[in-house]
């Protein structure tokens, strides 16, 4: 996939070496009458600038409480997290509401949340553009047309939400989230609603606009199939991300492309790591397990497991 850096016109100083989402040990607890609900344990996740990333994960694994606190909508507990140069821990109010009209485009689930209902697709684009302080006249009614055009919902110009199907409704969506030329497009669930096809068309928008405009967009969703349609998925597993597929092509012999998906295991800073449950359940791994350290990787075996006679001694605490 190329990423084509088009200028963002965003107003305030982003470092451009820094990567456009970066939380390191995030961790976001509920707390109600009698019970404590952590949904995020600890989540790191880091985003360049211009990349498109895929966190999948099951209904309750901390994806929309993340999306919430990168949106600036809700506060971490721990940890950091930074969006577009902005600190999301110490960040007042002002700059909350400045980061919000100016930083940063969402998409949500429920299509019905994402248009004004008495708007027209025109009219929900351009209030975007004035609360942003965007351009107007003749200049705004030119945006418009051009972010109409560019998610091929043209015709929808003068029709409310009513009147479009949903798949319409998350294309205007998306244009209405890019709206204020954000930096960082954000999105949960947005094709929760639509079936398969209309789906690959939403994504299909969302990968136009990240390629077109470099926008760093972050896709939250519980539908392994939307990692066909981004280079990078995360999976999130209790409010962690645990393991990483990033997808490339590469050349064979005979100069044929072809893509390659590997998948990786996260490790965050402090060594941690999650084995998949297909690993721990069919070597039968619980409680304790036994390390070792080999010359090129790490073996883990069941505690009461003898290891394997290796022709230069493991470093470390073996016999
Ligand atoms: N405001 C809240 N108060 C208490 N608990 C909450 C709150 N918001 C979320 N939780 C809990 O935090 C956990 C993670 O919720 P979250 O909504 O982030 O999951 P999700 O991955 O988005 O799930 P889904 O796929 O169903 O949308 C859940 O156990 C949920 O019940
Ligand atoms: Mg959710």
């Amino acid at each position: 996939m190329t990423l084509p850096m088009t200028p963002r016109s965003v107003t305030e100083s982003v470092r451009t070496d820094a990567p456009d989402i970066d939380c390191v040990d995030l961790v976001r607890i509920f707390r109600t009458k009698d019970v404590e609900v952590q949904a995020l344990q600890g989540l790191t996740l880091r985003i360049q600038r211009g990349d498109m990333v895929a966190v999948i994960g099951a209904s309750g694994s901390g994806k929309s409480t993340l999306l919430n606190v990168l949106s600036g909508l809700d506060q971490v507990s721990a940890g950091r997290a930074t969006v577009a140069g902005h600190d999301m821990v110490t960040m007042g109010r002002a700059e909350r509401v400045r980061f919000q009209r100016t930083s940063v485009g969402f998409v949500w689930q429920q299509t019905a949340r994402n248009l004004l209902p008495y708007l027209t697709a025109a009219q929900n684009i351009a209030a975007v553009i004035a609360i942003a302080g965007g351009p107007r006249g003749a200049a705004r009614a030119r945006r418009v047309d051009e972010l109409l055009d560019l998610l091929g919902v043209g015709d929808m110009r003068d029709r409310t939400a009513a009147e479009m199907s949903g798949g319409q409704q998350q294309r205007v969506a998306i244009a209405v989230a890019i709206a204020n030329d954000p930096a960082v497009l954000l999105a949960d669930e947005p094709t929760g609603e639509l079936d398969e096809a209309t789906s690959e068309e939403v994504l299909g928008a969302m990968r136009r606009v990240n390629e077109e405009r470099g926008v760093t967009t972050l896709i939250v969703t519980h539908d392994a199939t939307v990692s066909d349609q981004v280079r990078r998925t995360v999976q999130i597993r209790d409010g962690r991300t645990s393991t990483e597929v990033v997808r490339s092509t590469r050349v064979d012999e005979l100069g044929d492309e072809y893509a390659v998906a590997e998948e990786y295991a996260v490790l965050d800073r402090v060594g941690r790591m999650q084995l998949p449950a297909t690993f721990t359940e069919s070597l039968d791994l619980r409680d304790r397990v036994r390390l070792t350290l080999e010359s090129d990787h790490v073996g883990v075996r069941r505690a009461a497991d003898k290891p394997e006679p290796t022709a230069e001694p493991a470093v470390g605490a073996e016999r």
